[in-house]
């Protein structure tokens, strides 16, 4: 019902709608009307109540509700029911907690995150406000091996979203987002399967969109980043979170239905910081010295070590 009363005022906020309308238009009490408003100026709206006249929306809250993003939204399935919470542990332990329940394209979300995961056990600081937190919860109907091309489709529709701003990053292989050479996004994908069939994928993205230098202490400082920091602009969360959603969607069901991965193929090619690059292969304690040459088919990193042995790396970290 909130988010129906929120919809209306959002859809005359030149006028003023009187308790009397909007109770008629829901068949509800004037008195429930008015416990929603209250709840609403709660959660940050700004609403004017003005006795014979009704209420008047004059702004809405920095928040990625549903309600927020939905007008962003042209997609029909990810992003259409959103769980949203003001602080969470972490949105993948909370997807995976209700992923057998929920339908595919649901999505967690999280103004701040207390334990924010990253990749090989990693911590994600994840502080109030100024990231987007979120996962998604994905049911494809594929073979479980092909669920790492999904972190690469997630991480070409960042970059794409991130185009659609006009701001230009970089996909760090094979799932980090890179601007001037620091990151600002990073997914976790974490599956649960059966012998072929998969239950749920979990698809972990958290991009550091309003966060200030301050943010980044310590080691995190050399490597980490946010777009804020690298644009020098205040970016509108809302509409960034939209987009990727929008650009995910589209990528994602051509990879899933139509056994389509060369759309994601060309973006992580074009967008790739790494391709004609020295770089380290770092596997735990090792590391080796190669030349990255491309992107293979099946989305593996080749590396060329100057023997003219090429290797295919499937997973990884890699450093330039
Ligand atoms: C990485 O190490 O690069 C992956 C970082 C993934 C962070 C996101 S934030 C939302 C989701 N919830 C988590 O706990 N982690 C992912």
């Amino acid at each position: 019902m909130r988010e129906k009363i929120l919809r209306l005022l959002k859809e005359n906020s030149n006028d003023f709608l009187s308790g009397e309308k909007i109770s008629e238009n829901f068949d509800v009490s004037r008195a429930a009307i008015w416990k929603h408003i209250n709840t609403l100026k709660e959660e940050g709206y700004e609403i004017e109540s003005v006795p014979r006249k009704g209420y008047r929306l004059i702004s809405s809250p920095d928040i990625l509700t549903y309600g927020e993003v939905e007008n962003y939204l042209d997609t029909k399935f990810i992003g259409r029911e959103i769980h949203y919470f003001n602080t969470i542990d972490s949105t993948n332990i909370k997807a995976k907690e209700i992923a057998q329940e929920e339908t595919e394209g649901t999505v967690i979300i999280s103004e701040e995150q207390t334990l924010g995961k990253g990749r090989l056990g990693r911590s994600w600081a994840s502080p109030s406000g100024k990231g987007i937190w979120m996962s998604i919860i994905l049911k494809p109907h594929i073979d479980p091996m092909k669920v790492a091309k999904i972190t690469q489709v997630g991480a070409a529709a960042v970059s794409l979203a991130l185009e659609d701003l006009n701001i230009k990053s970089y996909i760090k292989w094979p799932n980090d987002i890179v601007m001037n050479g620091k990151k600002v996004c990073g997914i976790l994908t974490e599956m649960s399967c059966e012998l072929n069939m998969i239950n749920y994928v979990i698809m972990g993205v958290g991009i550091n969109v309003n966060l200030n230098k301050e943010d980044f202490k310590g080691e995190i400082e050399k490597i980490g980043t946010s777009i804020k920091v690298e644009t020098g602009k205040e970016v509108n969360r809302k509409k960034l979170l939209g987009f990727f959603l929008n650009r995910f969607e589209k990528l994602y069901t051509t990879f899933v239905n139509e056994d389509n991965f060369k759309d994601t193929l060309g973006i992580c090619r074009d967008k790739s910081i790494l391709i004609g690059r020295e770089v380290k292969i770092i596997r735990g304690k090792d590391e080796q010295k190669g030349k990255v040459i491309d992107i293979s088919d099946e989305g593996e990193l080749l590396v060329d070590y100057g023997d003219n042995k090429i290797e295919k790396i499937m997973s990884g970290e890699v450093s330039v």
